[in-house]
């Protein structure tokens, strides 16, 4: 039987809603060659939504390369993953992955290994030597492909954010910048997760992706269209729920599109007929259970003023932490204090910050904090 509700890994078809907005941008940034910034907290649907754009935008004459870097610890890996995607993803013969191999990349010396299902078993390996020929030649590659083809190439690697811990990243990400900004036929789509470190590398002047391109800073997905969704699935697999019931799980998960879908999947499963209030206070304990010991280690780490900076955020306080009746309501030490309170909270990627205002990054942590952690009075 279909899964009505898809969590923990991207989503497309009938378990995808909305973003039509976004589609439409994607879109036409993808075959117009409009490079793309992509960010969002964590969870919200990057993923889904680039390789739903990904399908749409491809066609012979245009191709659309993905790769998600977020196991490339370093340059050389990258470059790796770079090229194998590159020669995979614009071709579907594998002796022309080879060819290509061998005609673009013969300054590197490339060693290709294919077994004997080389389709699934084709990977590339060289030697990295550090220096502005090898880099240019491989970053190139895609340029060359699509000239020799004839064709567009779009490049769309998720996870960028994990550029930032190579080592000295800068010059890397310089690099990058200056080879594919005079590509012609080529464009990309960058988009990650962290949403602090996606904004250092593409909000601070001094840094080379500055400007890059069209940035899309993803919204949620709004209740309407959610009720919809979560009645049409209740629906297509025999069983009910009322859009009021449905709005009430996106208002507990604050619209949080993984969290939406997971809480309608634990509802679902305690629904025999038509869902109930009580089924769904039962499927948000499941829920609360189920990420109890990832957030009791979050809070292990904490210190007792951060503690009391995520008490005031879980309490309605969003902004003005340093006046007084708040620092003293919920002690949080001095107003100097606070920016380190902060910076210590976005790192640990418990808080986010739009502007001046702070909320939680994850919605079930402050349910769970509620229910479940004591909130002593200030
Ligand atoms: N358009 C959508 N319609 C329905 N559900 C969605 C949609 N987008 C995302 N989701 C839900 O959110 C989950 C996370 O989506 P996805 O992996 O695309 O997000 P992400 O932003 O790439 O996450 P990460 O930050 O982990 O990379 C999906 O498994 C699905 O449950
Ligand atoms: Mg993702």
């Amino acid at each position: 039987m279909e899964k009505p509700f898809v969590f923990g890994v991207a989503t497309s078809g009938e378990n995808f809603t909305d973003r039509e907005k976004e589609t439409e941008r994607l879109l036409l940034n993808f075959t117009h060659g409009v490079n793309t910034i992509l960010i969002s907290p964590r969870r919200w649907g990057k993923t889904s939504l680039v390789k739903k754009v990904a399908q749409m935008a491809q066609t012979a004459k245009r191709k659309v390369v993905y790769m998600d870097i977020f196991s490339c610890r370093t340059e050389q890996e990258f470059y790796r993953l770079w090229a194998t995607s590159v020669l995979k993803q614009t071709s579907s013969k594998w002796d022309e992955w080879i060819e290509n191999a061998k005609l673009f990349l013969s300054h590197i010396n490339p060693k290709i290994s294919i077994g004997t299902d080389p389709m699934n078993d084709f990977s590339i390996n060289f030697e990295y030597v550090r220096g502005d020929s090898f880099e240019t030649d491989i970053l190139q590659l895609p340029e060359k492909i699509a000239r020799e083809k004839g064709i567009q190439i779009v490049i769309c690697i998720d996870e960028f954010q994990q550029i930032s811990d190579f080592e000295d990243s800068k010059t890397f990400q310089k690099k990058l910048r200056t080879v594919w900004q005079l590509q012609q036929h080529v464009s990309y789509c960058l988009f990650g997760s962290k949403k602090h470190l996606m904004n250092e590398l593409f909000e601070r002047r001094n840094l080379p992706f500055y400007k890059f391109g069209d940035a899309i800073y993803l919204t949620k997905i709004e209740t309407k269209y959610w009720v919809e969704y979560i009645c049409r699935r209740f629906a297509d697999t025999g069983k009910q729920i009322s859009s009021g019931l449905a709005e009430e799980i996106c208002r507990l998960v604050d619209n949080h599109s993984s969290y939406v879908q997971q809480l309608s999947w634990l509802l679902w499963i305690h629904t025999a007929g038509a869902a109930t209030d009580t089924q769904l206070s039962a499927a948000l304990e499941d829920l609360l259970d189920q990420n109890n010991i990832l957030f009791q280690n979050e809070i292990e780490s904490l210190s007792s003023y951060q503690m009391n900076f995520l008490r005031a955020i879980i309490d309605g306080v969003d902004s003005g932490f340093s006046r007084k009746e708040v620092l003293q309501k919920y002690n949080l030490g001095t107003s100097a204090n606070i920016i380190r309170l902060k910076n210590a909270l976005l790192q640990k990627e418990l808080i986010e910050t739009d502007g001046p205002r702070v909320t939680l990054s994850d919605p079930v942590f402050g349910v769970w904090f509620k229910k479940r952690v004591c909130i002593p009075p200030a």
